[in-house]
């Protein structure tokens, strides 16, 4: 079978061979075994639901021996047999342009280059799913492939429910993920629900389409690393950054680490993952001995220059060590996964990872408790180095929340935590208050060219906007046109011809106006997707990450990544998004995100405008209404831009007078 034709077919009516279990690629790790025995008859049913009766007989005991041996159902016999990347658009058998991008950005999330465990659909994160099992991927590429522009294609966790007419200004895609009752929404519940194959979690970009591999990531750490060292003055020269995770996301630490121009050292507990990154020139040494790990980090900071560093090895034995050797360290932080305790996104010290796995899947109760007293080792080092002035930040991956689980000293008195996130520090006040954030596109021709075309316009836009910018947002300008410029130069690709810069409602909206004339001129060979990770302003409440720097007791609401993608949905997204859980973990967070095709025409523009217009002041609007005064400025700004924008603004309300009012 052609590719083509392999995607027509669906789930195809005979059984297709079997595949070997690869070991050559990183696969998920074992997941516990959860079900009751009811509950693993009815997983079975479920899983066979996709398949006409005579195949059943057969499949029942291949998918009764995957749940027991991987904890899940992953019908390894129905991967497809062609090679996995996205393709140009015009490869794609489609009866909607639209649908066929959506085809290519699937692809390109599969692609192993791109995914962490591309053969149980894990994006990134550990558990980062974009379908559950190969049936799901199959009837979506096939739906894609037979839709047309009259028609929505519903997901339900990766499972497409089916086509249903709409029209051509409605989203193609509309995506849920892990959406569940609320008191049902603790981590077991996830293992349950997705063994069950009823739920998935679809972190932000793996479950949305719209992961771009590890650049997406590179942007938001320099610029978070380059703010860091900032608040510690004076030049990033010869500032040592340490920190924990080469894999899907965390990767990109090392990367940043020296566009951001300062040494770093990451450590990293899997060789493979480690490896990975190394062959990519993500990361420029590995070492797994710290005798000649720390010799080399004093000679990497005396001498000023930006070098990258990993450890192969667990993090805590890199900051026990570092703390017993009294090594300066300006910065540090954490990207294991924590969002993901008990399921592999971080492993005990004291534990080969072998070890780690074997425990996590036979013993959960004790690999449980491994991880607790590891945290609290590993924050126990972070303070002694702190008290000497390491400034430490918990970069968004539940660090600070799951160590003052585990009994870690890492809280106040008042309860609050000892170190800020970077959202409260950095990210919040500096960028999304403004309107910024991760704004990315995707050139469908799959040509280098169009995205160097495409590379320039944004340079040409931003310097023209820059040239009038208000103070507050010129350092973020400036930022933004520096990291454009030297993109091309840094080698960011990974998988599609993708970019991702930070840009407020008027740089994403001129910027996409642009490339789309450049598209309707021939300028761009063939239409572009925009989007975002759902890391923004608007798209994602997360009280410990995006809305970790809302102060007036609504962090814990969820109403602005609902609301968003809600009004993206009905302003010409090409798909919507919303995820419970995403970055920090199930249960912890609500986040939205959307695609848009953009092809050149009248349309697009249209969507352009409307679409971004919400998706950015949206948040501004709701961080102005908590008093942020960032954004209550650029609400203003934009509300004497835009007549037709009336936003509810807050009174200041006089503490001290509050405050005698209930003596
Ligand atoms: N704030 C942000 O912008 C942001 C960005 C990226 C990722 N994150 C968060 O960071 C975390 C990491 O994301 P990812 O996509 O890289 O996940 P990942 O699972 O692909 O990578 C985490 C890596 O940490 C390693 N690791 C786990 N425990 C370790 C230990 N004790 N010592 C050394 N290495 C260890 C794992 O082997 C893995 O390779 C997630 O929780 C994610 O949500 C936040």
């Amino acid at each position: 079978m052609t590719f083509q034709e392999e995607i027509l077919a669906g789930i195809p009516a005979a059984l297709p061979e079997a595949k070997p279990y690869d070991t050559e690629i990183n696969h998920a790790p074992k997941r516990k075994d959860i079900l009751t025995d009811e509950e693993k008859v009815l997983a079975l049913k479920n899983a066979l639901r996709y398949f006409p009766e005579a195949l059943h007989a057969q499949l029942a005991p291949e998918f009764a021996q995957e749940l027991k041996t991987y904890g899940r159902i992953y019908m390894y016999r129905y991967r497809p047999s062609y090679k996995m990347y996205a393709r140009p658009i015009d490869e794609y058998p489609a009866k909607s342009r639209q649908a066929a991008a959506i085809m290519a950005m699937i692809q390109n999330n599969l692609d192993p280059r791109v995914a962490q465990h591309p053969h149980e659909l894990i994006i990134y994160g550990g558990n980062g799913a974009i379908f559950q099992n190969w049936a799901q991927y199959r009837l979506v590429m096939q739906y894609l492939a037979t839709m047309t522009d009259e028609q929505t294609l519903v997901m339900y966790s990766g499972h497409p429910l089916g086509l249903f007419p709409s029209h051509k200004d409605a989203p193609r895609v509309i995506v849920t993920n892990g959406m569940v009752i609320p008191n049902y929404s603790k981590p077991d519940d996830w293992e349950r629900f997705n063994a069950l194959g009823v739920s998935q979690y679809g972190q932000m970009t793996a479950g949305s389409y719209m992961y771009i591999g590890p650049q997406g990531i590179v942007h938001g750490t320099t610029i978070t690393v380059m703010n860091a060292a900032r608040k510690q003055g004076g030049s990033p020269a010869g500032k040592l950054f340490v920190t924990a995770g080469l894999g899907g996301m965390s990767g990109a630490q090392p990367k940043a680490g020296n566009i951001a121009g300062v040494v770093s050292v990451t450590a990293e507990i899997n060789p493979k993952a480690a490896e990975k990154r190394y062959q990519q020139g993500w990361v420029d040494e590995l070492h797994s001995n710290l005798d000649e790990l720390i010799p080399r980090i004093k000679e990497a900071v005396a001498a000023r220059k930006p070098v990258s560093l990993a450890y192969v090895g667990n993090v805590v034995d890199l900051w026990e060590r570092l703390a017993a050797d009294n090594v300066h360290v300006d910065l540090g932080s954490d990207q294991t996964s924590l969002h993901n305790p008990w399921a592999g996104g971080y492993y005990p010290v004291g534990y080969s990872l072998e070890e780690s796995k074997q425990m996590m899947a036979e013993d959960p109760r004790r690999f449980k408790e491994a991880v607790q007293a590891s945290l609290r080792r590993h924050v126990a080092a972070i303070n002694q180095l702190a008290a000497k002035g390491m400034y430490f930040f918990d970069y968004g991956n539940a660090f600070l929340l799951e160590s003052s689980r585990a009994g870690a000293d890492v809280l106040k008195a008042d309860g609050s935590f000892r170190y800020p996130s970077y959202v409260q520090d950095i990210m919040g006040p500096l960028y999304f208050d403004y309107g910024f954030g991760p704004f990315r596109w995707v050139c469908m021709s799959e040509k280098p060219e169009d995205l160097a075309k495409s590379d320039e316009l944004a340079v040409k836009v931003l310097t023209e906007i820059a040239a009038n910018s208000p103070e507050e947002i010129a350092g973020q300008m400036r930022d933004n046109i520096h990291w454009i410029q030297e993109a091309g130069r840094n080698h960011l690709v990974v998988g599609s011809q993708a970019r991702i810069l930070y840009a407020d409602c008027e740089g994403r909206t001129k910027i996409a106006l642009a490339f789309n004339e450049a598209i309707r001129k021939g300028e761009i060979s063939a239409p572009i997707v925009l989007g975002r990770d759902h890391h923004d302003v608007s798209g994602t409440d997360s009280p410990f990450r995006e809305t970790s720097n809302i102060y007036d007791g609504s962090r814990f609401t969820a109403d602005m990544a609902v609301q968003n993608v809600i009004g993206d949905g009905f302003r010409g997204a090409t798909w919507v998004s919303i995820h419970n859980g995403g970055g920090v973990g199930w249960g912890e967070v609500i986040n939205g995100g959307f695609g848009m095709v953009i092809d050149g025409s009248a349309d697009s523009d249209r969507h352009i405008r409307e679409m971004l217009f919400w998706d950015v002041n949206n948040g501004i609007a709701r961080r102005s209404w908590a008093r942020n005064e960032a954004a209550r400025f650029a609400i203003e700004r934009e509300m004497a831009r835009t007549p037709q924008l009336k936003v509810t603004l807050p009174h200041e309300a006089d503490e001290n007078l509050i405050r005698k009012t209930l003596q």
